[in-house]
């Protein structure tokens, strides 16, 4: 993102600010500032450098995360990633004016309506598609809680890579299950197909009543986001994506 420069009112109208026009009454008014002071030339290039959000203000409000940003959601149960199911979009947890960004805010695949947990979104295509791309086959982590207790043979046949789901011709990569008590279990797999989870425990006679997903790669959903919640990650946060190992 360094060193790409952008026209300030372009910059704010893409951050869904409002048109050109109300932008350019905005600096008018003098409600945009950098480093404090006034900045009326709405028309002027800037650097998108990652530190410039944090010096502009608009409305005395600190500037929304440039393009280029990653954000990591706690997934409610009973929202969706996607419009073709009915209920309510994640994207209706964030502030109306995320909604408006181009280029917009996208989910990093998709959490079924009824699981909860991490659940990531950006902006960045291309690092969209690099978590996704099962080149990197970024691990995923789910915690499972499930109606049956577990019979003890779970995780041998899950390592195993030899499972294929209903419906399915291909088998599954292997997948690590660690047992949490009788009823819970931690799942890692390397793949997403549809349903995943809920289709692998049925495969061994079980059933999930409620999914939940703590980690991408090295990035943990931390205790303290509350369900609805979301946060903004730091480059530090978003290599962990890429850590190899549990977090
Ligand atoms: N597996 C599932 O079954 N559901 C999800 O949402 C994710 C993985």
């Amino acid at each position: 993102m360094s060193g790409r420069t952008i026209r300030l009112d372009r910059l704010l109208a893409n951050l869904g600010y409002g048109s050109r026009r109300q932008i350019s009454l905005l600096a008018r008014a003098g409600r945009i500032r950098l480093d404090g002071e006034i900045f009326p030339d709405v028309e002027q290039r800037i650097v998108l450098d990652p530190g410039l959000a944090a010096r502009f203000s608009l409305n005395g409000e600190e500037l929304d995360p440039l393009p280029g940003v990653v954000l990591m959601m706690n997934k409610p149960p009973g929202v969706t990633c996607s419009r073709k199911e009915t209920g309510p979009l994640v994207f209706s947890l964030l502030p109306d004016r995320w909604r408006r960004r181009d280029p917009a805010i996208s989910t990093v695949g998709r959490l079924d309506k009824d699981t909860s947990g991490l659940l990531l979104l950006t902006d960045d295509g291309a690092l969209l598609h690099k978590i996704i791309s099962p080149r990197f086959s970024t691990p995923k982590t789910y915690r499972a809680t499930l109606d049956r207790p577990l019979r003890g043979d779970e995780a041998q046949i899950f390592a195993a890579g030899t499972l294929m789901l209903e419906g399915e011709d291909k088998k599954l990569l292997p997948a690590h299950l660690e047992a949490l008590d009788e009823h819970t279990a931690l799942l890692t797999l390397h793949e997403g197909r549809y349903h995943q989870v809920r289709r692998m425990f049925a495969a061994v006679g079980n059933h999930v009543t409620a999914l939940h997903r703590v980690s991408i790669g090295g990035l943990a959903l931390p205790d303290d986001l509350a369900p609805g919640e979301f946060s903004v990650l730091d480059a530090e946060a978003i290599a962990r994506i890429f850590a190899s190992g549990t977090p």
